[in-house]
């Protein structure tokens, strides 16, 4: 039986948001509507993209494969709860290869300041 696994990403809100300012196509490829709508919907908006970039890398680094073979960034979505906790969708390949694993999505949790965005992803035994 596999265990549990983490995975950690600390992203640097200047950086990324130098790689995506105006990439609107590389945005949308990266991240699904509902974490777009969210995060332009509120002050701090970079910093808060830049979390979920840093939640889909977690996750990957939890995974231990990276993004391999069909798998893209929007198969990994960060949900938020009715009192703003986030949480973990995994869709398509991505969702395959966790249960090729045998694991699910366990928790996720974001921090972010101006300068920078980090997540945990826990990844736990399906
Ligand atoms: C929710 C709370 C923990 C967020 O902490 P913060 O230091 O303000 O901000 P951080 O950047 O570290 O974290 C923000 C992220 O916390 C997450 N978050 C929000 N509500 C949450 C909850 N109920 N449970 C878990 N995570 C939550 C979100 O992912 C949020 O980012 P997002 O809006 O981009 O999704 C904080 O606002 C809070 O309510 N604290 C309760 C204690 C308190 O009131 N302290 C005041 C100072 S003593």
């Amino acid at each position: 039986m596999v265990g549990a696994r983490v995975g950690v990403d600390l992203v640097d809100v200047g950086d990324f948001r130098a790689r995506f300012e105006d990439r609107e196509d590389v945005l949308r490829g990266v991240f699904t509507e509902a974490e777009l709508d969210y995060c332009r919907s509120r002050p701090k908006s970079w910093p808060r993209l830049a979390a979920r970039l840093a939640a889909k890398e977690a996750a990957l680094k939890a995974l231990g494969s990276g993004l391999a073979g069909a798998m893209t960034w929007r198969d990994i979505e960060i949900t938020r709860d009715a009192v703003g906790a986030p949480g973990l969708a995994f869709h398509g390949a991505t969702a395959q290869a966790l249960g090729r694993e045998g694991l699910t999505a366990g928790a996720v949790s974001l921090s972010h300041t101006e300068s920078h965005a980090i997540a945990v992803v826990l990844l736990v035994p399906s």
